[in-house]
């Protein structure tokens, strides 16, 4: 069974990194649309032609199922898609109400791109969930340069956090969520950033788990090693042209 794997770019490796761990039975074709990479301070009527491109060139691979490894693709575009194609198509939100349930007499921050943040799906998830009020968003789209730039150990990286964290108060935070698989990368330096109490919250194993309950596919125990299974079990493309795994490689590293 091949599972299409489709983000801008390389922020759904970090995905993909975990799903190998936890699906390693299963096929995986991973696409970055490196051409058009940031969606996400791009208009959605133009963001929504290049998913809708990179979507259909996908299904004629053949794939059995989608997977939007990208939060700003998912609220873009997931109902649309799901009413085009027959396959399942999982999609990606930020993990706001796991936050809300972790989060005890604090705060929480959701971290996602410009769009997301903007999207009536994210709006109409913050009304559902957030009886008490307590959830607060911000837009990092620098982060998703950073990453495709392979900049991670820059000072740069911090400057820009602390720059755009400083807004907030963080001692009155419990949870951050990270609403942009971009983000992933960067968990060291939030770590080393946010103050200790902090709860630092993804949506990665929660889509894996949902992926696996959809397909039908026992989860495996944390024995599978990505990069063993990246030669056989991996294609990837780069907007529509054969890719070489090393690139996925080279974003794995900062994952192990
Ligand atoms: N990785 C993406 C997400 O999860 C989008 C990043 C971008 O292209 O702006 O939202």
């Amino acid at each position: 069974m091949q599972v299409g794997f489709f983000d801008s770019g390389i922020g759904g490796l970090t995905v993909l990194y975990d799903s190998l761990r936890l699906l390693p039975e299963l096929e995986y074709l991973y696409y970055a649309d490196i051409e058009n990479v940031p969606y996400g301070t791009k208009s959605k009527e133009l963001v929504k032609e290049y998913i809708f491109t990179a979507v259909d060139f996908i299904i004629k691979q053949g794939v059995d199922a989608l997977l939007l490894a990208c939060n700003t693709a998912t609220s873009i575009a997931v109902r649309e898609l799901r009413s085009k194609y027959q396959i399942p198509i999982i999609g990606m939100e930020p993990a706001v109400k796991p936050a809300i349930r972790n989060t005890k007499e604090k705060r929480v921050l959701v971290l996602a791109t410009p769009l997301t943040l903007k999207e009536d799906k994210y709006e109409d998830l913050v009304s559902r969930v957030d009886q008490n009020h307590i959830v607060d968003s911000l837009p990092l789209p620098g982060l998703v340069e950073f990453a495709e730039n392979y900049e991670f150990h820059n000072p740069a990286v911090e400057a820009y956090l602390r720059k755009e964290l400083a807004v907030f108060d963080l001692d009155k935070y419990g949870t951050i969520v990270l609403g942009c698989t971009h983000f992933l990368y960067f968990k060291k330096i939030f770590r080393e950033i946010l103050p200790a109490g902090i709860e630092i919250i993804d949506g990665n194993e929660g889509t894996i788990r949902h992926l696996a309950k959809t397909l039908q596919v026992p989860l495996a125990g944390e024995g599978a090693r990505p990069l063993d299974l990246l030669p056989g079990q991996v294609s990837l493309y780069l907007s529509g042209e054969k890719g070489d795994k090393e690139l996925i490689e080279k974003y794995f590293a900062i994952l192990a």
